[in-house]
């Protein structure tokens, strides 16, 4: 062969591994409304800087008919590529080839990509839409998801790792996604279950379709495995590089910063009146979180789960920062299960990649009743406690209203661990609400030394005087100049220095 002869057989080979399934599959994944697994990293990546590899990789299965059955890339697509300039790896599951299964060789192609990452120190990006594991290899394929988990694993608090749904994700295969720091979901393109409609009948005799079973919506809203909820799958990877600007490459570095054009000393009169005249009236907190931060803009994250608490990016003077916040606008900013879930999840994220935590507190205490009990609001409760005293980041908060007895501390107070408590005027700091103290304190009082013990009791402890006299509050600070103060608390705290005691982990409740 001559070496002109030679190059030519290279690009049909190369070729035929970009079609994939081939050219009827790439039309049937077009006419069900999805992208194909190469025109979704072209998406996502910067343009032209995508390198593949693994791209000739095929299977080595002889079952089934399968030893007549090749197509270059075995159904992973996988490589290297940037994102705003920075490196990141990528791995999407090809339906179009065998409806994008994992072989036991497609599991090392995503192995080797996530070991570089590792290596590397670069963000992983699994693009998912697949049928599972490959019947026709048994073991290997489940094995070949075993190596994967084990990857993710190990990867965690490394190098962030972001997942999208982008089509099927079924059985045990939803476990990769459930490991990495966020899943994206597109509406009613993408499902996820551990078992799917037909065997749920089976077994639980409940008629359920596969959109309510594991649909974008379910679990964005019910169970709070997904992050983010997309229209499309062009928003969900549009989405992804938007998240990706606010996070470091790895543990070892500082999220990128941003040139900040929005004045670092800007007052807000508008935030003189968020807070209402009476205590018990709601009030939205995104209307104090996003006055405060660069240019108005808040990214939130898990926006329609557990709404009683608010999880998010934003920066502040071109600095990323997490922001945790109770919503007085929904269960009156209560904590509960999904709430303390919720919170504790993003605030482990936010330690493990540098990224500052800011909290703004409301929060009128756990949420009581026999539901809450029972299915464990102490433990749930309490990963919130943890994840705040673990954490070794810069921690501010700016306490609004209310902030009573076991929920103000867990909010990131003093004693648990932050470095500045700020309030506004208008912070309640006790042990709990004024008609509640004085129904224990005054059983046995009539209706009238109610009254006025009730109005002795908010004259005393329903500000944030008391907390200040005692060094627990470091400075009550008008709301107007809240987003300067918060500057300038992260940059007193910009070269932070703390360690915990070096253990293997801790063990925090689950
Ligand atoms: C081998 C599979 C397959 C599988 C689909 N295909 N799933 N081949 N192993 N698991 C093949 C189909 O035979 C078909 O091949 C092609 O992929 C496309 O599939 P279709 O059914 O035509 O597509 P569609 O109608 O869109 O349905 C997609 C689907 C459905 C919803 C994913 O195929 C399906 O339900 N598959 C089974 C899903 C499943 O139960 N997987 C196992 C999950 S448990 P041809 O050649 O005919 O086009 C699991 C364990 C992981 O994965 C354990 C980890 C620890």
């Amino acid at each position: 062969m001559t070496t002109e002869e030679q190059y030519k057989k290279f690009e049909e080979l190369d070729k035929l591994a970009s079609q994939g399934g081939g050219i009827d599959r790439i039309e049937k994944q077009h006419a069900n409304g999805h992208m194909t697994a190469r025109e979704r990293i072209d998406m996502l990546l910067d343009k032209g800087t995508f390198n593949e590899l693994d791209k000739l990789v095929i299977h080595h299965c002889t079952d089934f008919g399968m030893d007549k059955k090749h197509i270059p890339g075995d159904g992973i697509v996988c490589g290297y590529g940037k994102i705003d300039g920075r490196l990141v790896y990528v791995y999407a599951y090809d339906f179009t080839v065998f409806g994008g299964t994992l072989s036991t060789t497609g599991a090392k192609k995503i192995v080797k990509v996530q070991e570089l990452a590792l290596k590397n120190g670069a963000p992983v990006i699994a693009l998912n839409d697949s049928g599972g594991a490959r019947i026709q290899e048994g073991v290997g394929s489940i094995s070949g998801y075993a190596s994967i988990f084990y990857q993710n694993t190990i990867s965690s608090g490394v190098i962030p790792q972001i997942s999208a749904i982008l089509g099927p994700c079924a059985g045990g295969a939803c476990y990769s996604p459930a490991l990495t720091d966020f899943i994206f979901m597109v509406k009613e393109k993408s499902h996820m279950f551990i078992t799917g409609p037909d065997v749920v009948k089976a077994v639980t005799h409940e008629e359920v379709d596969k959109e309510e079973l594991g649909g974008a919506y379910t679990h964005s809203s019910k169970s709070g495995v997904t992050h983010f909820l997309c229209d499309t799958e062009e928003e969900t990877l549009m989405s992804i590089r938007e998240l990706l600007s606010f996070l470091p490459s790895n543990n070892m570095e500082d999220a990128p910063m941003v040139p900040c054009t929005d004045d670092i000393r800007r007052t807000d009169e508008s935030l003189m009146s968020v807070i209402p005249d009476d205590p018990n009236m709601p009030y939205d907190i995104k209307n104090i979180i996003e006055p405060v931060v660069d240019d108005h803009y808040f990214f939130e994250v898990m926006p329609h789960f557990a709404k009683n608490i608010v999880i998010g990016f934003a920066r502040l003077g071109g600095r990323s920062v997490g922001i945790v916040a109770n919503q007085p606008a929904y269960l009156a900013g209560v904590l509960d299960i999904d709430a303390s879930d919720k919170a504790s999840r993003f605030i482990r994220f936010c330690d493990c990649f540098n990224i500052p935590i800011i909290t703004f507190e409301d929060v009128p205490g756990f949420l009581p009743g026999c539901a809450q009990e029972h299915n464990g609001i102490i433990r749930h409760g309490a990963k919130i406690v943890y994840a705040y005293a673990e954490a070794t980041v810069p921690k501010i908060t700016v306490i609004t209203r209310k902030a009573y007895g076991g929920a103000y501390i867990v909010m990131n107070s003093k004693p648990i661990g932050a470095d500045v408590n700020f309030s506004y005027p208008t912070a309640e700091i006790a042990v709990m609400g004024a008609d509640g103290a004085v129904n224990i304190l005054y059983r046995k009082a009539t209706p009238e030394e109610k009254v006025q013990a009730i109005e002795e009791y908010k004259e005393k402890f329903s500000n944030p005087y008391r907390a200040a006299e005692q060094g627990y509050i470091d400075e009550i600070i008008l709301p107007k100049d809240t987003r300067y103060k918060l500057i300038q608390a992260l940059e007193m705290t910009q070269n932070k220095s703390q360690s915990n005691p070096p253990k293997k982990h801790g063990n925090m409740p689950l």
